[in-house]
Order: C-alpha cells, then sequence, then structure tokens
C-alpha cells in the first residue's frame, strides 16, 4: 500500500547531473563556476566559531539581505534569500499557484521547473522556442488563453544560452497575467558590453520577480545559496508566510554574504569564464561542432549528422576519458551536448579529447 499523493506517486524526481567524487574527471556536466570562491570565502570559515551553531541563526538573513539590496539598488524589502535558487522556485509555486492551476514554461528549459509543477500538481504548458532559441511573437497570448498563473523564464536560457533583452522582459510582464519569474542564474556571464539589467523592472511591474544564485557566479554550487528580487507585495508572503522558519544556516549566511561583498573576485571568474566561452567555441567550430551564440557559462554544441558520431556516443567516449558533459535524451537536444566552460586546462583537455575521439569516428 502507497501513502504517496496520486500525482507524486505518478511523477519522476527531478534528475541531478553526475556529481563523481573523484578529482580526476573534468566535470563540463553542471555549469559549475571552474574558479574558487573569494579569499573571504575562506576567512569566515577559518574564523567561524562553532559555538554559534548553538542558537537559530537570523530568520529572514537580513545582513545578507541589505548587501544584496545594496549591490541592487532595491531595498531590503526587495529581497529574500533562499537556500539556493531551486528553494526560490519551490516558494514561488507554493506561494502564487493553486494545484491545478497552470505554470507556462518554454520547450526547452530547466527540468526541474515540471517537476516542481508535478509536486504542487500543477499542469504546465511548454511553449516551443523558435530555431534560433527565440521567444515566439505569441508566447504570452498562448499563456493568458491557456490560463497560466506563473511563467518561468531563464535569462540567459538554459541549456541554449539564448539571452533575452531588457525590452523583451517588460513586454512580457506587461502582456502577461500570471506572475513572471525571470530566472537569472547564469546572468552574471552576459558580455558587459550589452549592459543588459532588468532590474529596474522591479519598479514598474507588481508581477516580476527575478531568481539570483550564488552557485554559479561566485563559485558556491555547495553551499544551496539563492536569492529572490521583486516587488514587496511578491517578496513579502514568501518571506513571512511560505519559506521554512529557518531556511538557511548561520555559517552559509555568512560565507554568501562574504562572498557577494568580493564583487572584484567575481567579476574577474566571470571575465575568465567569458573569455574561455568565445575560445572554446571558436575551437569547436574549427572541428565543425557549431554552438548556439551563448550569453551563459557552457555552449549548447550541436554534433551534425556528417562527423560520423552521434551526441550520444560522443557523450560515453568523453566519459571514458572522464570528461563530463550533458547530454538530454530528448527531442530538439539529443544531437546535442551542453558544455560547461571550464578551466583553460580543462578545455584544452576536452578539446584534445574530441579531437581523438572524431578522428577514430
Ligand atoms: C536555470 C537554473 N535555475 C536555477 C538553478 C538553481 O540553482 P541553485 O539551486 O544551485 O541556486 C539552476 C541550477 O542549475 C539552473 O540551471
Amino acid at each position: 500500500m502507497s501513502f504517496e499523493r496520486d500525482n507524486i506517486q505518478r511523477m519522476q524526481g527531478y534528475a541531478s547531473g553526475e556529481q563523481p567524487e573523484d578529482a580526476r574527471t573534468i566535470k563540463l556536466n553542471t555549469n559549475e563556476n571552474p574558479y574558487p570562491p573569494a579569499p573571504a570565502v575562506n576567512r569566515v570559515i577559518q574564523d567561524f566559531d562553532p559555538v554559534a551553531l548553538r542558537r537559530y541563526p537570523p530568520p529572514t538573513a537580513d545582513t545578507f539581505r541589505d548587501v544584496a539590496a545594496a549591490l541592487h539598488g532595491v531595498s531590503r524589502s526587495n529581497i529574500i534569500a533562499t537556500r539556493g535558487g531551486d528553494e526560490l522556485l519551490r516558494l514561488i509555486i507554493t506561494t502564487f499557484v493553486d494545484p491545478g492551476r497552470l505554470i507556462a514554461m518554454t520547450a526547452p528549459t530547466y527540468s526541474l521547473y515540471p517537476v516542481l509543477a508535478q509536486i504542487q500538481d500543477c499542469p504546465i504548458l511548454q511553449i516551443p522556442l523558435q530555431t534560433d532559441w527565440s521567444l515566439p511573437s505569441n508566447f504570452c497570448q498562448q499563456a493568458n488563453e491557456a490560463g497560466a498563473a506563473l511563467t518561468l523564464i531563464v535569462n540567459p536560457h538554459a541549456p541554449t544560452g539564448h539571452l533575452l533583452d531588457a525590452a523583451t522582459i517588460a513586454s512580457m510582464a506587461a502582456q502577461l497575467d500570471s506572475v513572471l519569474l525571470i530566472d537569472e542564474a547564469y546572468i552574471d556571464f552576459v558580455d558587459p558590453s550589452l549592459q543588459h539589467d532588468c532590474l529596474d523592472l522591479v519598479h514598474q511591474f507588481d508581477n516580476l520577480l527575478f531568481l539570483r544564485t550564488l552557485s554559479k557566479g561566485y563559485s558556491l554550487a555547495g553551499l544551496r545559496f539563492g536569492y529572490g528580487i521583486g516587488t514587496a507585495s511578491l517578496i513579502t508572503p514568501m518571506l513571512e508566510k511560505t519559506r521554512d522558519s529557518y531556511n538557511l544556516d548561520l555559517l552559509s549566511q555568512k560565507i554568501a554574504t562574504a562572498a557577494l561583498l568580493d564583487q572584484d573576485h567575481a567579476r574577474q571568474s566571470w571575465q575568465q569564464v567569458r573569455l574561455e566561452r568565445q575560445r572554446l567555441s571558436e575551437a569547436l567550430l574549427a572541428m565543425d561542432l557549431t554552438s548556439a551564440p551563448s550569453q551563459a557559462n557552457f555552449l549548447l554544441v550541436n554534433v551534425p549528422v556528417t562527423i560520423g558520431i552521434s551526441a550520444a556516443s560522443l557523450y560515453l567516449g568523453l566519459k571514458q576519458k572522464h570528461i563530463l558533459v550533458r547530454y538530454f535524451d530528448q527531442p530538439r537536444l539529443d544531437d546535442k551536448l551542453r558544455i560547461t566552460i571550464g578551466t583553460r586546462t580543462e578545455n584544452d583537455q576536452l578539446l584534445e579529447a574530441l579531437t581523438q575521439l572524431l578522428a577514430t569516428a
């Protein structure tokens, strides 16, 4: 006999990317930052007195919220700190979407979204992206007509790296009847020359929320720390009603605050990633492996049939050589590999391994 709710029994859980523990594997599969976190993080850990763990942590992580608010030019009431961006996604769904109401998203998208929708017993509408991975022009109309209560957009998009500009985001917020979550997990890797910044829009739209994470841009995926930015009327119910009472432990609050304060360190890693993204995409192109223009810390690499080896086989071949990349066995992605930008050395090893695999194909 099963005690699971019907929707939980029907669903599959989220399939995390492989996380091998051996040090020799080159991990280019889960979009982690290849560079270390800020030195200030080391200092926080070294100076941390475990006696402080006797007490509960600050419930709403206000020191962190103040630092994030100052960084983004908003006020504390516009920020909620969460256990990774993933907790924010769960809070948004449980706070704003009744079970049975529809959640709109693109296809493809972050594969956790459908899983979280199923947990809340919500149907999803997946609207296919166009061939260049841009949004179809009637995206908002489709979401509205289907009665979406929430729309989830990743920007820059995963798994393609495609960037929607601020004017598009503003127009979506204006058109949609639903709450609009712009998931900016990869925003730090956007080329600064584009001067991309959407956060001002939180003052204009009461249905617009942004997700940020320290997992990628701040090299802290293992910490589990993210935050949401939005108008206070969206932030407050999550902060005061649906959040776990002490959702963030004391040490991670201190580490996250220190990391966010060291913008210089973080920016250097973003710039390195961008330079390597450019170099890697050019080197792959020279091997007939084209990739979609990416503003994120990964490339979605096309494996054409002319190359004589499938994307699935290439993924396995790389794995045998202890290089992990991400293969999605789903329509429109099954002839592609998503490759996280590594360090220069890691990327060189990847290119060398690909050269060997293609030579024997
Ligand atoms: C698109 C997207 N959003 C959100 C997240 C959540 O990241 P985290 O929970 O590590 O902050 C991820 C992680 O891979 C992601 O790819």
